[in-house]
This record gives structure tokens, sequence and C-alpha cells, in this order.
């Protein structure tokens, strides 16, 4: 059953690694994003075919009859495959950051189980046969593979917990649980595990020393809850960016164990990017890259108690009035934010451009890279609602044109446009911010003066060239598509 040689299998391997990079690429922007979807399908496809060849030619090879590696790989492809396309089918946009939390658990997961299995039957996976020790290369990076994997594991639960909402369990509630010492504990675990990890490594005889391994994954698997307990659900979507890098460092460990180059290039990908997303997003937030790393991120957000604002005059109007200030621009800037995305308005507004452009009228989308709460969710939902591309511009080529634009118009977006980013005394102070309260004349639309996430007020609200329309997003966008002649 030779009929895979590994001069091919490497060669497949490298064309799957080509496929995730341009994937990669492809969703680098919007106009390409289906493109790299495709890619990335056609990568995973080879490389899942490529392994359950491999697995074969291995069984073959070694002729050992062991373990029932086929049907075993082809229930994980059917089981797997359709409950995540199930999972993908059902899961809201605004949802998505929980639905990558819980993927990223499984992908912790399977890292632990992968190393205890290689732990247990080094023979199987190619490392080293039975009558040798495992050697400490393997020894190490099994080691480093079940503590990144556990801790991926455990972090993600808790992040899938607080991101949901739905359960009472007081770890998963969205408040932040902090104790006495509790940096302390999390410093002495850390130190705990590279003791055992040390242990494990150097361990004498053929048998693995199973006991400080076991311990150190069960340490590993209380650090993970740890790290993430005290961080704000609302904090979460950057944390679920960590730990996703996280999750492809496991992989990329545990592919040097199974000595398996196609884990460590996708496990090295994702890792890499993950980080690289995470960095994005804090910069976009003004937050330390570190403190997220650490696990202390989020501890200063700031909870706007409601009760304390003090009563400033506001300007309201209508959807008609809105409607008619909009036709009578001749530039106009639409900011989407959260709100939008919650009441799932983009067809509304793509609806109201559409009949605005028809009237003459030059209307752009400005994208601020963190409205919403995931990475690209504004791209995503206006891609959906098929908003040609060369309307959306990013923040930071549309803020020099805020000046010079006639009309502004913010659809559920708050923190993103709020000017006390500026105000160095502001818990927000330093984040970049869409220029709105530059334009001629700002048209806001949310349902209530409530806050966004950041739990702040938003001065632009006040501002006397700013009118207020009250209301759900898409009713109000489709009160405004009717007015507009
Ligand atoms: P937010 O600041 O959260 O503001 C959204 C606003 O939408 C709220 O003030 C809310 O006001 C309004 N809203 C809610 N439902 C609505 C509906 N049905 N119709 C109309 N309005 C509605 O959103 P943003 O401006 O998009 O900023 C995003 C925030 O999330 C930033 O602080 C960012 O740092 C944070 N964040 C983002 C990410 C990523 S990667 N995107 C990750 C983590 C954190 P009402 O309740 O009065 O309607």
């Amino acid at each position: 059953m030779n009929f895979i040689s590994m001069n091919l299998v490497t060669l497949l391997y490298l064309v799957a690694s080509v496929c995730f990079i341009q994937a990669l690429k492809g969703l680098s922007s919007p106009s390409t994003a289906r493109l790299g979807n495709s890619f990335g399908m056609a990568g995973m496809a080879i490389a899942v075919v490529t392994t359950v060849a491999l697995i074969f030619k291995l069984q073959a090879e070694l002729a050992t009859g062991r373990g029932m590696g086929f049907p075993l790989v082809i229930l994980g492809v059917v089981v797997g495959g359709a409950i995540g396309a199930v999972a993908a089918k059902k899961v809201e946009m605004t949802k998505m950051p929980e639905l990558v939390a819980a993927m990223h658990s499984l992908i912790g997961l399977a890292a632990v189980c992968i190393a205890i299995a290689a732990v247990s039957e080094p023979w199987a996976f190619n490392i080293a046969t039975r009558s040798t020790p495992l050697p400490f290369g393997n020894r190490l990076e099994l080691f480093i593979g079940t503590f990144v994997g556990a801790v991926t594991f455990s972090g993600s639960v808790i992040a899938f917990g607080k991101l949901s909402g739905k359960y009472k369990f007081r770890l998963f509630q969205g408040a932040p649980v902090r104790f006495a010492g509790q940096h302390i504990l999390n410093l002495v675990l850390a130190v705990a595990l590279v003791a055992l990890g040390l242990m494990f490594c150097f361990a004498d005889g053929v048998e693995p020393a199973w006991t400080p391994f076991i311990i150190m994954a069960a340490l590993a698997f209380i650090l993970g809850v740890l790290i993430i307990i005290p961080i704000g659900g609302a904090d979460m979507p950057v944390v679920v960016s960590m730990l996703n890098s996280y999750s492809g460092w496991a992989a990329a460990g545990i592919g040097f164990s199974l000595n398996n180059s196609m884990l460590i290039i996708a496990g090295s990908l994702v890792g890499s990017s993950g980080a690289i997303l995470s960095y994005i997003m804090c910069k976009a937030m003004n937050r330390s890259f570190f403190n997220v790393l650490l696990g202390g991120f989020g501890g200063e957000a700031v909870v706007d108690d409601g009760g304390t604002k003090e009563q400033k005059p506001v300007k309201s109007g209508s959807a008609d009035d809105a409607a008619f200030i909009l036709q009578n621009a001749e530039s106009v800037i639409i900011v989407p934010g959260y709100g939008l995305a919650v009441a799932r308005a983009q067809h509304s507004v793509k609806e109201l451009v559409d009949k605005l452009t028809a009237h003459g009228v030059q209307v752009r989308y400005a994208i601020h890279p963190v409205a919403g709460r995931m990475p690209g969710h504004m791209n995503v939902l206006l891609a959906e609602a098929e908003v040609p591309y060369d309307q959306v511009v990013e923040m930071e080529d549309i803020n020099g044109e805020f000046g010079q634009t006639d009309v502004v118009l913010v659809l559920g977006a708050n923190d993103v446009v709020n000017p006390a980013a500026k105000d160095p005394k502001s818990a927000i102070a330093g984040m970049p911010i869409l220029e709105a309260y530059k334009a001629k004349s700002i048209i806001v639309n949310k349902r209530s003066m409530a806050s966004g996430y950041a739990g702040l007020d938003n001065e632009l609200f006040y501002q006397p060239n700013t009118m207020m329309v009250f209301g759900d997003a898409k009713k109000v966008i489709e009160s405004m598509v009717k007015a507009v002649e």
C-alpha cells in the first residue's frame, strides 16, 4: 500500500502551504477575500487528503496492524465537518468572536491529545522506537505543545463563556474576576510548569515521565483559566485574537514532534498572523500589546455608571429631516458601527446610498479598524450588502477629508468617532478616531444617549452642528430611504 512517496507528501504539503499563504494574502482585501477563502479551502483539502494517505503509508510500513487510523480520520472529518458547517451557517455576524473562541478551544485540546498520544505511543508517530527513550528535542516540543495547547483550551472556554453572556457560572460572567495575589499565583504556576517540564525533558529511562507531564498539563489548564478571568467580557475579541495566535503556536509545536512540516507551517502562519492581528487591534484601541500578552488586559476599562452624566442639550430630528439634509448635500461620509451590525441594517444602507448617488451625492463609507466587535467586521457587513469596494475607505485614507465633507452620517457607531480620544485625560486618550467632528454637519443615529463599548460619554453628540436621530438603525434608515424622493 505504498502508493505515496515521502517526496510526493513533501511536494503536496508545499502546495498546500502556498495555498494557505495565498489565502492570507487574499483575505487582506474585501475584493480578493473570496479568492483567498477558495485558496484556503483548497489548501486544507490537499493537506487532509495527503495526511490520510500518509497515515496509510506509515501504518503499512510499520506493519503493526495496530490502531484504526483511516476509519477514525473519516469519522473526524465527517462529524467535525458537519458541526463546523452547521455552526458557520447558523452563526450571526455579531456572535462570530464566540464561535472563533470555541474553535480555538478545540485546537488547544487537540494539541494536548496529540501530545499525550505521542508520549504514550512514540512508535506511531515515527518519533522513536519503543526500545529507546523519547529524544530530548521531542520531549521539549511535546512539553511546549501541551503547555500552550492546555492554556489555549481552558482560556478559550472562559473567553467563549464570557462572550456568549448566557451562562450563570461566575467565571463566565462579563465582569472581571480578581482576587488578591492573582499575579503572584500566575507567576508561581508558570515557574512550577517550567520546572515540571524540565523534569519531563530530563527524566532517565525508556518509559516517559508521566507524573510531571500530567501535573504540568493540569497546571497549564488552570493557568489558562486564571489568565483570562481577570479580563472584562467586552475586551474578549482582542483576547480571542491572542488565543488564536497561541493555538497556532501549539499546533506548530506539535508539528515538530510529529515531524509534520504541514502542521509546522500552518501553525506558524496562524500563530504569527494572530499575533500581528492582536497588535493591530491593540494599536487601534490604544491598548498595550504586552498587557494582553501577559493576561492583565482590560482591567482599566471604564464602566459608565449612567447616572452621573450631566444633562446637556442635544439637538434631535426625524428620519425625514435627516433624509432632507442628506439629499441636499454634495458629499456624504457614512460611519458604520456596532449598532448597524446589531440592527442588521446593511442592506437598507446600501439602498439609501444608491438613492443618494442617483441624486448626484458623492457617498463613501469610512471604516475604523476596530468598528464593531471583531476585525474587519464592517468590511464584511458591507460586502454582504454588495457595497462597491471603491466606496469603502479605511480610516487613514479618509480622515483628512472630513473637514471638506458636507454631512457625516454616523450609524450605530460611538467610540470610533468620540473626540474624547484627543483629550490626554480621557480613558481612550490616544485611540485613533474617525474625525467626524470636523464635518460641516453631522447626523448620528442610535437608540438613546447610552455610551458605547468604552463606557464614555461622546461630545460629538452635543456639538451644535450635530443632529441625533433616535431609533433602531434599520427602521430609521428604512424611513430615510422612503423620504429620499
Ligand atoms: P460602540 O462604541 O460600541 O457603539 C455602538 C453604538 O451602537 C452604541 O452606542 C449603541 O447606542 C448603538 N446601537 C446599538 N444597537 C443599535 C441599534 N439597533 N440601532 C442603532 N444604534 C444601535 O461601537 P463602535 O463605535 O463600532 O466601536 C467599537 C468599539 O468596540 C470600540 O470601542 C472598540 O475598541 C471595541 N472593540 C472592537 C473590536 C474590533 S476588532 N472591532 C474588538 C474589541 C473591542 P444605543 O444603545 O444608544 O443605541
